[in-house]
């Protein structure tokens, strides 16, 4: 099903004699798309474009950025202003129904979400089975793709209307006690059970430490706003992409945790701390690193910089830069590596190299500084990105599928050798 106005505009393609033309659609900020899905039948070509750099994968109503300006919405809501006014349970909703809830859609949301918050007590069982030195992004892929066997009645999350939202309520509402469990198990603590009474991010705080510091409330809500979609990344892509096989959610979700774990994504958060503190020991030297992250001969690269889309600046990033001073002096923290961290950035800004590459501070440069003041070990700081990001690739799930998209298969130029005359075991 096509959401993109098709335009009363063609683009003509001329391959050897043939001169064939391909409509043009245009999405709600008059950006443009060649339709050429029909390219290889009437030409014989396909397009190609390693790593998506300007593939449209699908038509979407969830989150729109423009890179080159730094704009970041969902549903055109700023998100400024949604992190600044909204709660991430009101977020959570926009994202999987395109409108801010009323108060009564927000309570009725919360009741599903306290409701279908009990962890199975084989998850428990599978992570305890876990060896110690498991990364906990591994350990939350396994439990996520365990779901399915928990709740078999979801296995088919498209079945009805019911199991579909049972599934939803189910993954958000399970996301903090993994998420808890995975940490008290690294520290050897035992587990918290939920407390009804408490909002989302509250009875998160509650599973993890025993306790809730508002301030700290606050501030958490705020950063899983930040990181609650963007639109066709590698992990929501991913998510799409395996949900387009038509497999249950949570086999869709494990597979974009997956995604989000490796350090060119999600996983940047935690190497951001780590090339910090790395720099902080090696005497906090900070032009030497830039100049390691310029040299070519260097596999060194700054992480937390640069981003595909934005070539501006990351609005997320602009947001959290304010912020890390406020939640260190609220929560009466000192931390040195956020004067490395702004030195590195003060640098890299007026430096030729960052600059005509459009490489700017990412959502996860400062992000990290905020999760360790808030008390969250380095190693589970990819996995509060997931628990952030979780609604949006539910909704991203939920777009493809009540779009009815099919299952994807991208094509390929093949350069490998050409048909060959078998070679025997004795003649090898
Ligand atoms: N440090 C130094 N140089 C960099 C950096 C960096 N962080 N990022 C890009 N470059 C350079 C590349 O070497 C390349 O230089 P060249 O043109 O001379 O060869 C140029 O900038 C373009 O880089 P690409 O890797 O081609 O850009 P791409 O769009 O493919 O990658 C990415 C974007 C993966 C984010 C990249 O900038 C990067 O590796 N950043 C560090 C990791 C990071 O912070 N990831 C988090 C992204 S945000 C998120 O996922 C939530």
């Amino acid at each position: 099903m096509s959401l993109a106005t098709e335009l009363n505009e063609t683009v003509n393609i001329q391959t050897g004699e043939q001169n064939s033309s391909y409509p043009v659609v245009t999405g709600t900020y008059n950006e443009k798309g060649i339709t050429i899905d029909k390219l290889r039948d009437t030409t014989g070509y396909v397009t190609l474009d390693v790593g998506f750099k300007n593939t449209g994968s699908t038509e979407s109503t969830i989150t729109f950025i423009d890179g080159e300006a730094g704009i970041l919405e969902h549903s055109g809501y700023r998100i400024e202003e949604l992190a600044s006014k909204s709660s991430f349970e009101e977020v959570m909703w926009l994202l999987l129904h395109g409108e801010l809830p009323s108060e009564a859609e927000l309570a009725g949301f919360s009741k599903q979400l306290k409701a279908h918050r009990a962890l199975p007590v084989g998850v428990k069982g599978i992570l305890d089975a876990l060896p110690d030195q498991t990364h906990p992004m591994g350990m939350l892929a396994v439990v996520l793709n365990s779901l399915s066997g928990f709740y078999p009645a979801y296995d088919d999350s498209w079945k009805s209307e019911e199991v579909k939202w049972n599934t939803i309520y189910t993954l958000l509402a399970n996301m903090p006690g993994i998420t808890a469990y995975i940490y008290r198990r690294s520290q050897k603590l035992p587990y918290i059970d939920a407390d009804p009474s408490l909002g989302y991010v509250e009875n998160f705080l509650h599973m993890m430490f025993g306790k809730v510091d508002e301030r700290v409330v606050e501030a958490l809500d705020r950063l899983l706003i930040l990181h609650a979609d963007h639109e066709q990344n590698c992990s929501a892509s991913t998510v799409r992409f395996v949900g387009s096989s038509r497999v249950n959610l949570f086999a869709a979700v494990a597979a974009g945790s997956n995604a989000l774990w490796g350090p060119l994504h999600g996983g940047a958060n935690q190497a951001v701390l780590e090339m910090l503190e790395a720099i902080q020991l090696d005497g906090g030297n900070v032009d030497k690193y830039i100049a390691k992250a310029k040299d070519k001969a260097d596999p060194f690269r700054l992480m937390g910089f640069g981003h595909r889309v934005y070539k501006n600046f990351d609005p997320r990033a602009a947001v959290i830069k304010k912020y890390v001073d406020q939640v260190l002096d609220t929560l009466e923290k000192e931390d040195p590596v956020v004067d490395i961290a702004k030195g590195l950035e003060r640098e890299a800004l007026k430096d030729e190299y960052f600059s005509s590459r459009k490489l700017f501070p990412n959502v996860d440069f400062y992000s990290g500084i905020i999760y360790r003041a808030l008390g969250i070990p380095v190693s589970l700081f990819t996995v509060m990105f997931a628990l952030g990001r979780m609604p949006g690739w539910i909704a991203q799930w939920k777009e493809m599928r009540q779009n009815g998209e099919p299952i994807g298969r991208p094509r390929q130029i093949y350069t490998g050798a050409a048909t060959r005359a078998y070679v025997p075991m004795s003649e090898r």
